[in-house]
């Protein structure tokens, strides 16, 4: 056996991976694809230092270590608007189209049913795959690649001769129906973990430690889109993209169209999609239009996080009638009581629903909804079911009556003045109100810290470890290891993660605060505008209103978060127990480079991550690849494509030196 010979077997496998896999055309039986396999192993065991990425032994790789790496996205994934009607549909089409200054008829629209799985961004480099990250915030993602190496119809390496050098393939990672209905049967009998729909069973299994697991729950992948690129093909279409997708050996959807935008075309893809939608191998949740003219998307752009240029159509609400048995209130991070509607459970999609919620009390009243009644329950994509109305009154009907004292603390409860809502009074003595601000400081878009989950803070609240957020800096092995379920090599890890964590960010710290109506993108304005955490609690509440986004509401919030003695000792007592951040050091705008966008390549003298976070100090964006929207590349030895690219585009080129001039006269 030679090098040559080997890589032909990889090549065959692969061959016979993607007949089977994209195309859904087997060309050989299991029992032969098996056979080959195993002796592409036996090459390799015997040869350890032929085995190429591409090869398909190479899907299933280690078990990572606990976390996910972090990766942050050079073009930000965004998410989608949605309309529920034909009339909001046309209505986003019309606008874009009165934007564009064109006519309405002339928009070519594009339709993909809505996968209904999670988001995936895979990062190609010279033609091989060197990440997938999942969508996270938009901006930054986890790196999950050891998952999805395992999905077969992902490929290794792009099947074409010239890859670009660049190339980020955005799409949807998915469970079929039968494949959900497969794993829950098993979990079942052996007592596993049972998903409630296959977008939970997909994102589960995308979020384990171990490849193996993933790698038996047969995932997929359709692309529907592209993230940084920098190649030289250019595309003038949506459909001509998703074409390309194919060539490079990705699966197409075969469910895909196009056509010209009127009333009529809109109405007759609707109904088309749902009748087709029963028969789909996957879930689908509606319809994404898309305008199919790529330079028209441009021209049109994004507000906030969404395309002007695209729109989801969702299906309706699922609909079932059953029982409401009994109503819990839950107490929330600030204290608010929700009432919880326990139901005669109902199977519905794939999914039992046995809890709804109910909102509030004023919710209850316009339903004018008792325990015993019979409900109409509806249920959308991931949305929590709700009761809409009660359809039979119950023969013995029971009034659903709000509590004067909390459930969990016994304080009484007080209706917030001029709202719907009802408080718990206990604040901080509340056990479910810590538990719950113990939980949010904790998560995943505030502290991050991972291996501290809900189930582990219950547990160590009720053991009475826990008792305020800085006790988990407190924390000591024992307390840990003495769980059940938990070791001493767990608890270590995870005092690790705790310790770790503490290095943050000023926005991230007040985010995981929890002040009322501050979340992550207010706590950024807040941090961007006051720098400091000195500043920001001195600040008034005029002062506060002068931020981006916050309104008096929010910033009353903020003034009365900051002048509470209690929550003033946390915030002490956090940054005593080790949690620090990095000064904002100055504005960005007054930054020298704050608005341009560099790309780096070739061989430079210095390191590249030196030079990247230079020019991020200086203000600068560092991006991958180049395009119209790049200011400088700064090119080192041996540049390739991008320096090619740079030059058709006009972007200014700058060697090292060049470069280091620049900063040294600022
Ligand atoms: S396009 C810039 N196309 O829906 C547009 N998204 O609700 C980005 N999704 O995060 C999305 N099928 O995970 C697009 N054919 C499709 C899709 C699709 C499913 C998901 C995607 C996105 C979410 C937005």
């Amino acid at each position: 056996m030679t090098f040559i010979e080997y890589q032909t077997v990889v090549k065959q496998l692969n061959e016979w991976n993607y007949a089977y896999h994209v195309l859904d055309t087997p060309l050989v039986s299991d029992a032969e694809y098996d056979a080959a396999f195993r002796q592409l192993q036996f090459i390799e065991q015997q040869n350890l230092d032929w085995i190429i990425p591409e090869s398909p032994t190479q899907r299933i790789g280690d078990v990572v270590s606990s976390a996910f790496e972090k990766i942050s996205h050079d073009v930000k994934m965004l998410s989608l608007a949605n309309a529920f009607s034909i009339e909001e549909t046309i209505d986003f089409f019309v606008k874009a189209a009165k934007e564009l200054d064109i006519s309405f008829s002339e928009l070519v629209i594009f339709s993909e049913p809505k996968l209904d799985g999670l988001a995936m961004s895979l990062r190609y480099e010279n033609g091989f795959l060197v990440y997938g990250a999942t969508r996270g915030d938009g901006q930054v993602g986890e790196n999950v690649t050891h998952n999805i190496k395992t999905i077969q119809s992902i490929p290794l390496k792009l099947k074409i001769e010239n890859p670009p050098e660049i190339l980020e393939i955005r799409g949807e990672v998915f469970m079929t129906k039968a494949v959900f209905e497969n794993i829950n049967e098993l979990a079942k009998i052996e007592n596993g973990r049972v998903f409630a729909n296959p977008r939970n069973a997909a994102a589960g299994t995308i979020r384990q430690l171990n490849p193996k697991i993933a790698a038996e729950r047969n995932l997929q992948f359709i692309p529907y889109g592209i993230g940084a690129y920098s190649g030289e093909r250019e595309f003038s279409t949506h459909s001509e993209m998703l074409d390309y997708f194919a060539l490079l050996g990705f699966k197409s959807n075969p469910h895909n169209q196009h056509f010209s935008a009127n009333e009529h075309h809109f109405e007759q893809d609707y109904q088309r999609m749902e009748s087709l939608r029963e028969s789909l191998p996957m879930e689908i949740d509606g319809i994404v239009y898309k305008i199919d003219d790529l330079a028209l998307q441009e021209k049109l752009g994004f507000i906030s996080r969404s395309p002007k240029w695209a729109i989801a159509r969702k299906f309706p609400a699922q609909i079932m009638i059953t029982t409401l048995l009994e109503v819990d209130f839950q107490v929330g991070r600030t204290g608010v009581l929700t009432p919880v509607a326990r139901l005669e459970p109902v199977f519905v999609g794939g999914v039992t629903v046995s809890n709804a919620t109910l909102h509030n009390m004023d919710e209850i009243e316009r339903l004018n909804l008792y325990i015993g009644d019979k409900v109409e329950i509806h249920r959308a994509g991931d949305v929590i079911p709700k009761v809409v109305k009660v359809v039979a009154e119950g023969e013995t009907r029971r009034k659903i009556i709000m509590p004067t004292h909390c459930p969990v603390c016994e304080s009484d409860v007080k209706r917030i003045e001029n709202q719907a809502a009802f408080r718990c009074t206990g604040g901080l003595k509340c056990a479910a109100q810590i538990a719950e601000r113990i939980k949010y400081y904790a998560s995943r878009n505030c502290m991050n810290i991972r291996q501290l989950g809900t189930k582990l803070i219950e547990a160590l609240c009720e053991q009475g470890v826990l008792n305020s957020v800085v006790d988990i800096y407190r924390l000591k092995i024992d307390d840990i290891a003495n769980l059940e379920k938990q070791g001493e090599k767990n608890a270590t890890k995870i005092l690790a993660a705790i310790e770790n964590s503490k290095k943050t960010t000023f926005a991230t710290f007040l985010t995981a605060l929890g002040i009322p109506e501050v979340g992550e993108s207010g706590a950024k304005n807040l941090a961007r505008h006051f720098k400091t955490l000195e500043k920001l609690c001195t600040a008034d509440v005029e002062t506060l209103q002068t931020v981006p986004d916050v309104g008096l509401v929010t910033a009353t919030n903020v003034r009365t978060f900051f002048d509470d003695v209690t929550q003033n000792q946390l915030v002490d007592d956090l940054r005593a127990a080790g949690v620090t951040w990095d000064e904002i050091e100055s504005d960005e705008i007054s930054q020298p480079f704050s608005g341009q966008t560099w790309v780096l390549t070739g061989t430079l003298n210095s390191p590249r991550n030196e030079i990247k976070s230079k020019l991020e100090k200086l203000g600068a964006k560092v991006s991958s690849s180049v395009s119209t929207k790049t200011t400088y590349l700064l090119a080192g030895e041996a540049a390739g494509s991008k320096l090619t690219q740079a030059k058709k585009l006009g972007v200014t080129i700058l060697n090292e030196s060049q470069f280091l001039e620049q900063i040294e006269n600022l």
